[in-house]
């Protein structure tokens, strides 16, 4: 299970059904749901009663303080509603320049990597991404040391965070050997570069950006947030935006670089739509093609391969018992390939995600952004970023996988390739053809 959760309970699914008990370490008793009508009764309808796991509040709130990711009830409701400020229409829109300045700075330095040959897709990605969603947050002046010192304080507390979730009995030992307090000093630092900005701003014009909507926003008191609130919600949204949309444009690229049909018609769509235009955020409904590629390949690969929650009440829905305390799986990998809702799930077709088709989706089949009340807040933000990277690389590229590899997936808390995706990017040319998945 803890090597290969994505081939234990697909097999336990296919033997058990699309709802069955499963006992975590043997001891644990969880619920793993690929059932659409269990998983909106869960994440929805009846929300209020499942809360956010363990490893999610107690582990990541040691880390990261409070905020959206690591509180429920009232005091997430309030926050939730401030930040939501933050990815309305008009906010994305007036994101876009940053977003595009960070890209092409990014761009100059994989531009140099791909012309040595070809890469692993992924760091790249992350790169790019980070960068974009940092400097989202605080502005375009972000330094790249201090992204960089941010983004591999978060790779290294999430995966310290993971060993103290999988391998409990180690905790003692991190405390006693003084891993525990390394990675708390290097979460310190991160803290101290990011406090250091969020004081800069105090005494500053406003700015464009995510952290000034968090710092007008106000309480019903008048109140605004204070300067430790800022920091650990805007940790938070790093935390929640950083591995998320690089993951899926790898495997992206990677889907893409097996359907020359597909990835011509995107280029087609972004030409006719764009022309040599950077991409704004009011053009993102036309790239309706795009778009429909991107939620495809978020169904194939949903970071979030499983969503977890807990019963804080006894529940039923139908006749399946949620006992109280029990732990849920939303099997979000497992939902999005059930052949029952998906024919031929195990293919690569954005059509099913066309003006027609989709209406025909039955509720919570497709879930790669979660659903109900804590779906994602950023879900939009992602889409127009994977747009905005796409459009900007296949303009200047053309995509090949690099032969020999054995792709596959590996299910951490997010879905990532196992080995890497190594492509070559050359100007124009020649494509590979392959469809299942
Ligand atoms: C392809 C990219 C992304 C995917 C697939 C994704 C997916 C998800 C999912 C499934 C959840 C719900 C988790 C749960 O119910 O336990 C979630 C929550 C969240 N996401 Fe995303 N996300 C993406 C990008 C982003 C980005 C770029 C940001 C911020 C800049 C972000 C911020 C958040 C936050 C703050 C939450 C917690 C919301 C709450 O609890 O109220 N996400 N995301």
């Amino acid at each position: 299970m803890a090597r290969n959760p994505i081939d234990v309970l697909s097999k336990y699914t296919a033997l058990y059904g699309d709802t069955f008990r499963f006992y975590l370490g043997g001891m644990k008793e969880a619920l793993v749901t690929r059932d659409p009508a269990v998983i909106q009764h869960v994440l929805k309808t009846n929300a209020e009663n499942y809360q956010k796991s363990h490893i999610q509040v107690k582990r990541m709130g040691h880390f990261l303080g409070k905020g959206l990711l690591t509180t429920h009830g009232e005091a997430w409701r309030t926050q939730r509603r401030l930040i939501q400020k933050g990815f309305d229409r008009r906010q994305l829109e007036a994101l876009g320049s940053i977003m595009q300045d960070s890209l092409q700075e990014s761009l100059r330095e994989f531009d140099r990597q791909v012309r040595l040959g070809p890469v692993d897709v992924y760091p790249h990605l992350m790169k790019m991404t980070f960068a974009m969603v940092a400097r989202s947050l605080f502005g375009a002046h972000l330094k790249d040391e201090d992204i960089r010192l941010v983004s591999d304080t978060i790779s290294t507390v999430q995966e310290f965070i993971v060993r103290q979730t999988i391998e409990p009995y180690l905790n003692p030992w991190f405390a006693v050997s003084g891993q525990l307090r390394r990675h708390e000093q290097m979460r310190m630092r991160a803290d101290g570069v990011l406090s250091g900005y969020i004081r800069q701003r105090r005494g500053q014009p406003p700015g464009h950006d995510l952290l000034q909507t968090l710092m007008d926003a106000r309480y019903s008191d008048g109140q605004g947030m204070s300067d430790g609130m800022l920091l650990s919600e805007s940790m938070q949204l790093l935390v929640a935006g950083h591995e998320t949309s690089s993951n899926s444009l790898s495997w992206l690229l990677y889907l893409l670089s097996t359907r020359p049909d597909c990835l011509e018609r995107v280029r087609q769509e972004i030409d006719s739509v764009l022309g040599s235009a950077p991409l704004g955020y009011a053009q993102v409904a036309e790239l309706e093609y795009s778009t429909q590629v991107i939620q495809e390949g978020l169904r194939l690969y949903p970071p979030f391969w499983m969503v977890d929650r807990v019963a804080m009440e006894e529940d039923h829905v139908g006749d399946v018992v949620i006992p109280r305390g029990s732990m849920v799986i939303v099997y979000v990998y497992g939902a999005h390939r059930a052949d029952r809702y998906w024919p031929d799930p195990e293919s690569f077709d954005p059509e099913r995600f066309n003006r027609e088709n989709v209406k025909l989706h039955a509720p919570f089949t497709h879930i790669p952004f979660g659903g109900g009340p804590r779906s994602c807040i950023g879900a939009n933000y992602a889409i127009f970023q994977m747009l905005m990277i796409l459009s900007v690389l296949l303009r200047r590229y053309d995509l090949h996988l690099e032969p020999g590899q054995k792709i596959a997936e590996r299910a951490m808390v997010i879905l990532r390739p196992r080995q890497g995706i190594r492509m070559s990017f050359p100007a124009a040319g020649g494509r590979c053809g392959a469809d299942s998945y």
